[in-house]
């Protein structure tokens, strides 16, 4: 490091390493025209609909900051959808957040002192590892290997007296998996004897393709739920998400907000808020048909558990080859995916994303399957 950069920098940066996935990206920007499945986006393009809605706001001079915690109307709509689906355990207050990642890094902010300790599932989103490390918080995963379902003893082992939050992701990125009503309750039981908050993130709640999705909410309102348009309406770059918690925490996550992100993107909530009726049916059958395609193209050469939601699928290696190898040799031969490692503590995975046409994914598996050995 420059000894200019060593002395400016903050400390807190030093936890900040992206050196994994930037070594990806390195390696990819030598590629011509690679088979890229390593996207963690939409593949489908912005609904007319929506991008008329967010034109049509802009022109109408809804360019100023909106209230901090979004705008009445939408907050009112949001609130009201999931009280009246969650009449058990309906949420207390909503705020509209810059992304559901706004969401993470606010609640962090209000929760976590340095020093606490914050439950990760292992693999994970690598969003919640960094953030903990900014805010001095220590991270400690729980592992879900090796099919990355929640296990009690192995969250109930790692439980110590500076544990103090709790984060579920489900539909999970990387692994597509979809945590059951029985293993939310679990995550609930032991967060009640040990006085835990849950944080849920359940960005990829409207791609779940097999049973019936099931929110924190449906088992309690004790808990932080964090949703987002990201990736239902793909408008990634619009930075539209919201948080549906108690009172206590939406109320300071709020004030944080109004001193950092400010609001979220005023167009953007106009935009969402004209579309909050649109039907997801067609997009999610379609990420339904390339789930169930590569999960056929794949299962007979690789270990890999069948997702259930979200568009990632996130194989073992074969043949003892770590992660990072066989992705370099995955490179070599013109398919971007990602190591394991870089969602995860072990390096004995990949993560294919299937927001890519079928014919991508056809390509992808038959050098998935020719590199394997
Ligand atoms: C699990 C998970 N949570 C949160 C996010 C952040 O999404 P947003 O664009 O809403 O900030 C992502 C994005 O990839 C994600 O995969």
């Amino acid at each position: 490091m420059s000894s200019k950069k060593e002395k400016m920098i903050a400390k807190r940066m030093a936890y900040i390493d992206s050196s994994g996935i930037r070594k990806v990206f390195n390696l990819a920007s030598k590629m011509k025209d690679p088979v890229n499945l390593s996207i963690g986006q939409p593949d489908f393009d912005t609904p007319d609909r929506i991008k008329e809605s967010a034109i049509k706001a802009i022109r109408e001079g809804k360019n100023k900051y909106t209230l901090t915690q979004g705008i009445t109307e939408l907050n009112r709509k949001i609130l009201e959808t999931y009280q009246k689906r969650y009449t058990m355990n309906p949420p207390q207050s909503v705020m509209i957040t810059s992304g559901t990642s706004g969401g993470i890094l606010l609640s962090f902010l209000c929760l976590v002192n340095p020093g606490d300790e914050v439950l990760i599932p292992d693999p994970y989103f690598v969003m919640y590892k960094h953030l903990t490390h900014l805010v001095g918080g220590r991270v400690v995963f729980y592992n879900t290997y090796p099919d990355f379902k929640i296990k009690e003893k192995h969250i109930r082992d790692k439980i110590t007296d500076k544990t103090r939050i709790i984060i579920i992701n489900s539909p999970n990125n990387p692994t597509g998996m979809v945590y059951s009503h029985q293993e939310l309750e679990i995550i609930n039981k032991v967060a009640q004897e040990h006085d835990l908050f849950i944080i849920s993130d359940e960005i990829y709640d409207s791609y779940v393709y097999d049973d019936e999705y099931t929110s924190m909410l449906d088992i309690t309102n004790n808990a932080l739920v964090l949703k987002g348009y990201s990736k239902n309406f793909s408008i990634p770059g619009w930075r539209i998400g919201f948080a549906l918690g108690p009172d206590w925490l939406i109320s300071e996550m709020i004030k944080l907000q109004q001193f950092s992100f400010v609001c979220a993107p005023s167009f953007a909530q106009y935009a969402v808020l004209d579309n909050l009726d649109f039907d997801l049916k067609t997009i999610k059958n379609d990420y339904k048909e390339k789930r169930d395609a590569i999960y056929s193209l794949l299962k007979d050469d690789f270990e890999i558990q069948k997702p259930g939601g979200a568009f990632y699928i996130f194989p073992r290696t074969p043949s003892g080859q770590s992660g990072t190898e066989f992705v370099t040799k995955a490179i070599e031969h013109n398919l971007l995916i990602i190591p394991g490692n870089v969602f995860s503590e072990s390096d004995t995975h990949f993560r294919i994303s299937f927001a890519a046409s079928i014919k991508d994914l056809k390509r992808g598996a038959e050098i998935l399957i020719k590199i394997k050995d």
